[in-house]
């Protein structure tokens, strides 16, 4: 039986029309666990053709039956590793050989990576910009022609932190950073070209997912969102060619105080941590190893 799906503001605001995504040709990569795989139910409820992908072969396949089962026309996965160059490619055009095309490229996946002082490890740093950084350069690039010839969307599942810094995660701010800046740019270029293409890209606050709450527990004192309705969001984002979300609402006040308001924001966000549990945990492995 097919979960329901909650309306949001978001639906009545935009317009939205569930029917458009009927038979739309989807990619939805980091689709295993988290909002990916929210992401793919969601599209397979609206009927859409899905090909989904991350590393573990065995969760793609249960994820893909339930899509089936959820009502998606068709769905596919395969495994890849994103660090990995060729593997980008052959995941491209999978999906553009399984489908007949793309009219959405949903780049949502992310590197490990921890809630630490940076610490100077900048093998992890460049190893973190490969996977949440240059693969959606590579990938977004491959599947332009076809999302040009199909009028369709590029959507960017991107961060807070890519909108301002925040302490105890320098290389993560990075890469969503980069994330914001090149595909801010590439948008103003498709506009120049009178593109059919229209890029999304999303600011999510703390989500829900069990990734990312097992990483903050007693390190950050945020209020995290479901990963069900940013995941809707998100689609609905794409859908409209909006092309920003803010996701909750207030990541977009955040985006304003942090320039309006500076030492306001700083107070605040240096607060949201918990310093000392932080100091202690990371001593703590230090003097096991
Ligand atoms: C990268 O992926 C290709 C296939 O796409 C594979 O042949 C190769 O072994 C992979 N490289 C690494 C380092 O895993
Ligand atoms: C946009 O799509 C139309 C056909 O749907 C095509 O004629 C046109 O060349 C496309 N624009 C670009 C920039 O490719």
């Amino acid at each position: 039986k097919p979960e329901t799906i909650t309306p949001t503001a978001y639906d009545i605001v935009y317009d939205f029309a569930p029917e458009s995504l009927r038979g739309a040709k989807v990619l939805v990569t980091g689709s295993s666990k988290g909002i990916g795989e929210q992401m793919a139910y969601h599209y397979a409820r609206f009927g859409a053709k899905i090909v989904i992908t991350a590393r573990s072969k065995d969760t793609l396949q249960k994820v893909v039956e339930k899509c089936l089962s959820l009502g998606a026309q068709e769905a596919f996965y395969i495994a890849a590793d994103m660090s990995n160059e060729s593997d980008l490619d052959r995941v491209v055009d999978f999906a553009l050989k399984k489908l007949g095309g793309l009219d959405y490229l949903v780049l949502n996946h992310i590197g490990s990576t921890r809630i630490a002082m940076w610490d100077g490890d900048v093998e992890h740093a460049k190893w973190l910009m490969k996977i949440n950084f240059f693969s959606y350069i590579q990938m977004a690039w491959k599947a332009l022609p076809s999302l040009e010839k199909n009028k369709g969307s590029l959507v960017i599942v991107s961060s807070l932190a890519g909108k301002m810094p925040s302490p105890l995660t320098a290389p993560y701010v990075s890469t969503k950073s980069a994330l914001n800046g090149f595909f801010g740019s590439l948008r103003h270029e498709l506009a120049m070209k009178k593109s059919n293409v229209s890029i999304s890209v999303c600011t999510l606050g703390l989500i829900d997912t069990e990734t990312a709450m097992s990483k903050v527990k007693g390190k950050v004192n945020m209020p995290a969102y479901p990963a069900t309705e940013a995941a809707l969001n998100i689609i609905i984002t794409g859908a409209t060619r909006q092309p920003e979300l803010f996701y909750p609402w207030f990541t977009y006040i955040w985006t304003l105080t942090k320039d309006w308001i500076p030492s306001f924001t700083d107070y605040v966000v240096q607060r949201s941590y918990n310093y000392n549990f932080i100091c202690l945990t990371h001593t703590t492995i230090h003097s096991m190893t």
